[in-house]
């Protein structure tokens, strides 16, 4: 096994919709291909027949691209990295696959990462980074949580949503107004043109560090369908200040679980990952709070928050430096949780 302290590592990521590789050379991250799959706009969703079928036909480009445009050639790889999970097992299968065929062929040694693990390491592709221990509000279309990190492979969930996730919570509202998937982004876009204090939505209340958005999703169902009993063009007259007053109700739910989850640690270093941290409300109120609460926040580039495999290559580095391979018979895991062994 050809192991040393500055490997080159490939990264594969497959896990829901956006098929990308990032190669990743002593810690450094060369770069971040990623191919979006545009095919799930149409149905409102990922659909994952399809989405497993356009991992197929976009890796080994994707892949291609990643190690051209970083100068590397086969013989130069140490190892091989890949999503294991969570995510949508056909769409898992494709980067496992490809990975372990590319690790056979190659004599390298396989790393598998945790989705999730790796959006929080997404803060350390680049300066600054956070110090140990920090707390991680780690928001997706899949997940809610907040991480109290305490190293690079030392991570576990304190506070986590119930139900739905907060990027579910942006996708079905913005399906209910029409709009296409993914709509978080739309909402956030519309947002900065509306006003957040046009409209309230009644708040559920969950205990500790827990989170739960299914309530919302059904008080935003039930507020359109009243307006537009009113007005049928309701959604198309105000459509700006509903998204800000949804988005502040969504991000206002985020941060009071993070100022309580950092006054029960006492840890105020503070950041936050995946695709929800591309939320312009979100970023802007994180860096009110921080001035409210004294913390030290740390908010990604945006290719870093959404789904990319610049992360999953950070992951890796830290994994190979701590020899942590993985045999040929590992399989992906729809629900693998921060810190499961799996
Ligand atoms: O981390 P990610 O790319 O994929 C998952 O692992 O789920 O997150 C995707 C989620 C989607 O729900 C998408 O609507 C949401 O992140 N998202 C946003 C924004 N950009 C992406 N939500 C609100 N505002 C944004 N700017
Ligand atoms: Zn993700």
């Amino acid at each position: 096994m050809r192991q040393q302290l500055h490997p080159t590592i490939l990264a594969i990521e497959s896990s829901c919709d956006e098929t990308s590789a990032s190669v990743i050379q002593s810690g450094k991250v060369l770069n971040n291909v990623i191919a979006s799959q545009a095919v799930h706009h149409k149905y409102g969703g990922v659909v994952p027949e399809l989405a497993s079928r356009a991992h197929q036909q976009n890796i080994l480009q994707v892949v291609n691209e990643a190690m051209q445009s970083a100068g590397i050639k086969n013989e130069d790889l140490n190892a091989i990295a890949f999503t294991r999970g969570p995510g949508l097992m056909g769409s898992l299968v494709v980067g496992v696959s490809f990975a372990k065929g590319m690790a056979l062929a190659l004599g390298v040694p396989l790393i598998e990462v945790n989705h999730m693990e790796a959006h929080v390491l997404a803060h350390f592709i680049d300066e600054p980074r956070p110090q140990f221990p920090f707390l991680c509000l780690t928001v997706s279309g899949g997940h809610t949580q907040i991480v109290l990190v305490n190293d690079y492979l030392d991570m576990r969930v304190i506070g986590e949503t119930q139900d739905d996730a907060v990027g579910e919570a942006f996708d079905k509202a913005a399906k209910m107004m029409g709009l296409p998937y993914p709509g978080g982004p739309l909402i956030d876009q519309y947002a900065k043109l509306g006003n957040p204090k046009a409209f309230k939505f009644s708040q559920t209340v969950m205990p500790d560090l827990s989170f739960s958005f299914s309530g919302i999703k059904t008080a935003f169902l039930y507020f359109l369908r009243d307006r537009k009993k009113e007005d049928e063009n309701f959604v198309e007259k105000n459509l700006n200040d509903i998204c800000a007053s949804l988005q502040l109700h969504l991000v206002q739910m985020l941060l009071q679980k993070v100022k309580l989850a950092s006054h029960q640690t006492g840890i105020k270093e503070i950041a936050i990952a995946g695709g929800v941290a591309a939320n312009s409300g979100l970023r802007e109120a994180m860096k009110l709070t921080a001035q409210e609460m004294n913390w030290k926040i740390f908010i990604p580039e945006f290719q870093y928050c959404t789904d990319n495999a610049a992360m999953i290559a950070m992951a890796a580095y830290y994994k190979f430096l701590a020899g942590r391979f993985c045999g040929l018979e590992v399989a992906p895991i729809a629900n693998l949780g921060i810190g499961d062994k799996a």
